[in-house]
């Protein structure tokens, strides 16, 4: 989760920077670095490692009067190893421009290349470092520095945050957000201006704050901020007033922390892949996913997922995503009744145990059990130091930071990020008979994984329909909600997101079994919320939903965007954009999160802390 920090004014540059960093260090990095502005040039320091390295590098640089502009970021790995040539901030050829960014450009190969066959050479491995010699480029065909650097940011694809500065025009920062994979925050003073990824990062020194919205583009300088569109269309911004306590201070510009999670999770899932995928060759290696020897030693012949709730429903589409791209086989149960079923545990079987809290008694007890009978422990987990990662022999981290709503949202999507991640280790690491067996290119799939932060991003714009739904169909007491193939568990997310918040009772089925059982339900008063995106069982669908219609009930489709059929045959639709298939449960996931969220708040809930629910369920 890299950190940014940028500083216009009269203070110290480099010590806002770098108690800014400071405030930010909980949110993990791996090197650092900061660029200042001096005698009309651009001095940058960086360093691999704790801040402590950085600041030990400047003590030895200090000279000069303190400066009055500078960036500083902490940086976790996305494209190349953790080196002081990676960190940031980059600069172009004459080292006149300096930049910082979090997240992934898309299209970086492209710029790259493009860039190359100008005779530009790169100095390091990041995606972040065409953007300094895509602005150069563009200021030596006239452009003065904020219009280049308009135009280099509108070349960018992907969910990123950029900040960026200028030897040349010494005085302003320039800030963007793409997307959600990162925020930016602008925090004012009378004579000073302050930008950061996280709102921690500015409270010591203002709580009067702008928000960036994605392809909102800042012209920061000392005291004052100018916001545009991307398409240089100026935009009116709301200042907010941070409060002073620190939960509603976390919180930010959001109502609720289930809220804030939802909208984070570009970012969180942008954290889950830093370092794990080469997005050049496609290579994912499993020593990257932290699986210790447990994981070096080879593939297990099996693997038994266990889990509850939400974790259990991303097991399921984990099962789904390893046994399409590996071949291994997957069986998930609820952690309360795999230790009560005895069950079969040979040679060469892997438990995994999935738990955003690491502390869920039952999830602790089916693993505990596996162990004992003498199988490979793994874990899928959020909360570092729990029991769960203790108990295990591997563990890939989530990285999707603390989740304070008692709701599980950012952690649903990081747990099926891992064992996507995992599918195409696994399924790499067999190599070519597992591919000829699987017929799926697990480098490829691995790629495809570059475009996944910039896709929640548009999953998670601004949507009428949320709260045309709950107007609609708040006072409703029961939902169906249906799904197939890898998206059914989907649809068990949905029905749960649902009933835990708004106390709405929900039922999640396989669309396919709905004719034995759960069509006796519907009426005109019965909505149903079909998810049917453009995949290998859309006609399938299709047919489920006139099914439903035929019987008068009301369809909620979740679509991809640009599908007009499908329009003729629900009542409302929700569009997700398109998406390779094995990620879209990734992207129908965030519409039954917001659509919870919306009918839970339109009526009142506390959706943050449900009744009878806890986060962590340490009893059995
Ligand atoms: C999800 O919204 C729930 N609060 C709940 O089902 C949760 O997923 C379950 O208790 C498992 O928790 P864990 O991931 O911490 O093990």
């Amino acid at each position: 989760m890299c950190g940014i920090i940028g500083y216009v004014g009269p203070r110290n540059a480099t010590a806002v920077i770098l108690n800014g960093l400071r405030r930010l260090e909980y949110r993990g990095y791996d090197s650092a670095g900061i660029a200042i502005l001096g005698d009309n040039s651009i001095r940058v320091t960086r360093a691999v490692g704790k801040l402590s390295n950085l600041e030990s590098r400047l003590r030895q640089a200090e000279d000069g009067p303190p400066p009055s502009v500078g960036i500083g970021h902490t940086r976790w790995a996305t494209h190349g190893g953790v080196t002081e040539h990676n960190a940031h901030p980059h600069l172009n050829d004459a080292g006149t421009i300096a930049v910082i960014q979090n997240g992934i450009i898309e299209n970086f190969i492209e710029l790259k290349g493009e860039l190359q066959a100008e005779g530009i050479r790169f100095r390091s491995e990041t995606d972040t470092e065409v953007i300094p010699h895509l602005v150069d480029l563009y200021m030596k065909a006239g452009m003065p520095f904020a219009r280049a650097a308009f135009a280099a940011i509108a070349r960018l694809q992907g969910s990123n945050a950029v900040v960026m500065m200028s030897a040349q025009e010494p005085d302003k920062l320039i800030a963007a957000r793409l997307g959600n994979a990162g925020g930016i925050v602008i925090g004012l003073n009378p004579d000073e201006t302050f930008v950061a990824s996280d709102v921690p990062g500015i409270l010591d020194y203002t709580r009067d704050v702008i928000f960036l919205e994605d392809g909102e583009v800042a012209i920061a300088q000392a005291g004052q901020v100018s916001v545009y569109r991307l398409d240089g269309a100026p935009v009116n911004k709301q200042r907010h007033a941070i409060a002073w306590d620190p939960v509603s201070a976390e919180k930010g510009e959001y109502r609720h922390f289930m809220q804030k999670e939802i909208f984070e999770q570009a970012r969180a899932v942008t954290d889950t892949l830093r370092g794990r995928v080469n997005f050049e060759t496609g290579e994912v290696a499993l020593e990257s996913l932290e699986l210790g020897t447990g994981g070096a030693e080879g593939i297990p012949a099996r693997i038994h997922t266990v889990a509850c709730g939400t974790s259990k429903h991303a097991g399921l589409i984990g099962k789904f995503l390893i046994e399409r791209i590996a071949r291994v086989p997957v069986e998930v149960d609820y952690g309360s009744e795999y230790r009560y079923r005895d069950p079969i545990i040979e040679p060469g079987l892997a438990v995994l145990g999935i738990t955003q809290s690491g502390e869920t008694a039952d999830t602790l007890a089916a693993m505990s059990l596996g162990k004992a009978r003498g199988a490979r422990v793994w874990a899928i987990v959020n909360a570092i130091g729990s029991q769960a990662e203790r108990m295990a022999e591997g563990v890939i981290h989530m990285r999707a930071g603390p989740e304070i709503g008692v709701c599980s949202t950012k952690t649903f999507l990081t747990s099926i990020v891992d064992q996507y991640l995992l599918a195409c280790a696994l399924a790499q690491r067999a190599n070519a008979q597992t591919v000829e067996r699987s017929n799926a290119d697990p480098f490829s799939l691995a790629r495809d994984l570059a475009h996944l932060p910039g896709l929640i991003g548009q999953t998670l714009k601004p949507d009428p329909i949320y709260e045309a739904l709950a107007n609609r169909f708040h006072d409703r007491r029961h939902f169906l909600f249906l799904g197939r193939g890898i998206n059914y568990p989907i649809a068990l997310e949905g029905a749960l997101k649902l009933k835990e918040i708004s106390y709405i009772h929900a039922e999640g089925y396989p669309a396919g079994e709905m004719k034995h059982g759960p069509i006796a339900l519907i009426d005109e008063t019965m909505p149903v919320v079909c998810v049917a995106v453009r995949d290998g069982v859309y006609e399938k669908m299709i047919s489920q939903i006139e099914q439903v219609k035929a019987r008068g009930g009301i369809v909620i489709a979740i679509a991809t965007e640009g599908d007009d059929f499908i329009r003729q045959k629900a009542d409302y639709v929700i569009n997700v954009p398109a998406a390779p298939e094995l990620l879209t449960p990734v992207l129908t996931a965030i519409p039954m999160q917001r659509l919870a969220y919306e009918m839970a708040t339109r009526l009142g809930c506390d959706v943050d802390q449900p009744r009878n629910l806890a986060k962590s369920v340490t009893v059995e």
